[in-house]
């Protein structure tokens, strides 16, 4: 039986950082409050005119084809997870394979908000487990900095830039991704939104003025939703694998809010140690969270380690992914 395993990893964030002291500079906000209620100290913000998510993305892809040892002409197919591409059209994935000189791959973006590297990682790893692909480049990137409105305090204190990259290679050892649930329920749609930019309300004086191109959310109904169903798919997936809190090692989570964080992890019975955690430091780059987890905490990772990964986001989408540590 063909797997697939992620054989690398690689995460960037841009240089400037956002602190809870300049975000209090600008809207009636402290650093105790987003401290307490989110667990964000700081995001990274990409600067530069120009400058789109594609950016963030050909720094990741480069350092991880560094890393694993190869040619950018290796990589069979890419998918950019994103819901801040470059333009509307082309794919960002396909400015990636141009920038980075992958000319032998084809690819594709994939809008599933927070929960849209967990998407695109279960899709890439349909390719390499029928055997037509032997390497798939995964990345989750986005540059909310593009859609925030920096007079929204309820807002702009959660979002940062940043994007992470993996390598999918086919294994025959019982490592790679194990299972995977994936579910979405559109009629959160008016919870969590970018009303305008698309072709419902293409943008207008209109649009602009009424500040339609930003994200807009109910915290509270998000944070919810965010809780019950990301606890629910943690252990609906720990369940169906047979897995106890004591077989699971790690638990990636996305990274929106540290309390929505706790509340997964107490349901799934895993102690703290094994939560793991850099919200604090990016705040939620929503595509970026979980490769720039793997990025950050690669080196504790062992081969056989059983990890659980778990989303949530707008749409509404949510899932997990059980895989075991292929290196
Ligand atoms: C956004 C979020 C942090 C707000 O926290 P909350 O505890 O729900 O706060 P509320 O929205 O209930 O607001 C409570 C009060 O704090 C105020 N407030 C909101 N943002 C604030 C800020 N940045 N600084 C200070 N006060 C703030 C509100 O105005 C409100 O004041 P009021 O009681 O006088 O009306 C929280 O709802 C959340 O994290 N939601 C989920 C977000 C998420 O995960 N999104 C991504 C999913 S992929």
């Amino acid at each position: 039986m063909i797997r697939a395993a992620i054989t690398a990893v690689n995460g960037y964030v841009p240089d400037y950082v956002l602190t809870n002291d300049e975000i209090a500079t600008m809207v009636d906000t402290n650093d105790e409050w987003i401290m307490s209620r989110t667990g964000i100290k700081e995001r990274h913000i990409l600067k530069g005119e120009g400058n789109g998510v594609s950016v963030m993305c050909v720094e990741a892809a480069n350092g991880l084809l560094k890393k694993r040892g190869i040619s950018a002409l290796d990589i069979d197919m890419l998918i950019v997870a994103t819901v801040t591409p470059d333009m509307v059209f082309p794919a960002t994935a396909n400015v990636v394979c141009d920038k980075i000189g992958a000319t032998n791959a084809w690819g594709f973006d994939l809008g599933a908000a927070c929960s849209g590297f967990l998407f695109a990682l279960a899709t890439a790893s349909k390719f390499i487990e029928t055997g037509t692909h032997k390497k798939v480049m995964v990345i989750g990137a986005d540059k909310m900095s593009s859609i925030i409105n920096y007079e929204d305090r309820a807002t702009c204190i959660i979002f940062g830039d940043g994007a992470g990259a993996v390598l999918l290679e086919p294994t025959t050892e019982d490592v790679g991704i194990m299972d995977s649930i994936l579910k979405s329920d559109g009629s959160g749609r008016q919870y969590l939104y970018q009303k305008a930019g698309g072709s419902a309300y293409p943008p207008t004086e209109k649009t602009i003025a009424a500040k339609e191109h930003f994200v807009h959310q109910e915290g509270q109904t998000v944070f919810k939703f965010a809780v019950t169903n990301m606890a629910q798919v943690s252990a609906e997936i720990m369940e169906r694998n047979k897995l106890k809190s004591n077989d699971v090692n790690y638990l990636l989570a996305h990274q929106a809010n540290k309390r929505i964080i706790d509340a997964t992890a107490n349901r799934m019975g895993v102690g703290e140690e094994k939560v793991l955690m850099n919200i604090e430091r990016y705040g939620n780059t929503t595509s970026g969270t979980i490769p720039l987890l793997m990025h950050d905490f690669e080196k504790q990772f062992k081969k056989g380690d059983n990890i659980i990964i778990s989303t949530f986001g707008g749409g509404f989408t949510w899932g997990s992914i059980y895989l075991k540590w292929a290196y």
